[in-house]
């Protein structure tokens, strides 16, 4: 259960970031070829736009891809150590501004001064406290047509099945059973799910308009979600649509396949 104090310590402090935050693009082979073939696709239509509110942004892996989609970008993280490190990789550019956060607070963004809010691959460590609050303020902050993309845990879908597994005695469990007590679940907040997201949403006065909920790292749970949201009155709203993805994984290993060949690295 990660909390904001956990996540601190850790991003601020016992995390290297040897490489960013690249480390973790290795699965589709690189933080490009993630971007292009798996972010991208999801969030082409509501992008480009005037500002981008990124939270979490760590050492910038989705903020040097975000910045060229906005005419302001803003980003938020409870890590002096990564906001720190995104105002050097981006010393250059003009249109970023870079906040401290405590884990909660979006107290500096001015009301309705938002057209996109991004975060992806951070808040899934986010317990569904931090997520209600987060989600409160961005009802506010968001302009009357903004829109929301936002990547969070849905581990808490699977506590009660968790806790029923781990009743029953060893010798009496099946192999398959067992298995998923040992899938991986990569520090994602157990209180968090797609459904608490859309309550949030409900309760703040946004729509929930789109889940996807995905197998992030593992074979079977759908232990993750990408959340969109917009004001209720907004021109992006809708009823809310739920799609299950357990093949998002193999979606990551066939972008892996092609990412060499058509990097622009070298
Ligand atoms: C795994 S890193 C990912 C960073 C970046 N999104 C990426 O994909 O490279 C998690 C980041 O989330 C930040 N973070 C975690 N919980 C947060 C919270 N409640 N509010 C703001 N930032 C948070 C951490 O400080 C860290 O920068």
């Amino acid at each position: 259960m990660p909390t904001i104090e956990e996540n601190q310590q850790t991003w601020d402090g016992s995390y290297a970031w040897a490489q960013q935050g690249d480390e973790w693009s290795l699965f589709w082979g690189s933080a490009e070829a993630q971007w292009v073939g798996s972010i991208l696709p999801r969030i082409h239509g509501l992008i480009s736009t005037g500002t981008i509110l990124e939270i979490a942004p760590g050492f910038g892996r989705w903020t040097d891809y975000l910045r060229k989609y906005c005419e302001q970008l803003v980003v938020v993280d409870l890590s002096e150590k990564c906001i720190k490190a995104c105002q050097q990789r981006f010393a250059a550019e003009k249109n970023i501004s870079y906040h401290v956060n405590d884990g909660k607070s979006l107290a500096m963004i001015p009301d309705n001064s938002i057209d996109f809010v991004f975060s992806f691959d951070s808040l899934v460590h986010a317990e569904a406290d931090v997520m209600e609050t987060y989600l409160t303020q961005l009802a506010t902050k968001l302009k009357p047509n903004g829109v929301g993309f936002i990547h969070h845990s849905n581990l808490g879908a699977y506590q009660s099945a968790f806790a029923a597994i781990a009743q029953i005695p060893t010798e009496q469990r099946a192999g398959i059973v067992d298995r998923l007590l040992l899938e991986p679940t990569h520090w994602r907040a157990a209180s968090m799910t797609a459904k608490l997201f859309e309550t949030y949403c409900e309760q703040a006065h946004l729509q929930c308009i789109g889940q996807e909920l995905v197998n992030w790292g593992n074979q079977g749970l759908l232990i993750d979600s990408f959340s969109m949201f917009t004001p209720k009155n907004s021109t992006w709203a809708r009823d809310n649509q739920v799609i299950e993805n357990l093949a998002f994984m193999t979606e990551a290993a066939s972008i892996s396949k092609l990412s060499g060949l058509y990097s622009t690295k070298r």
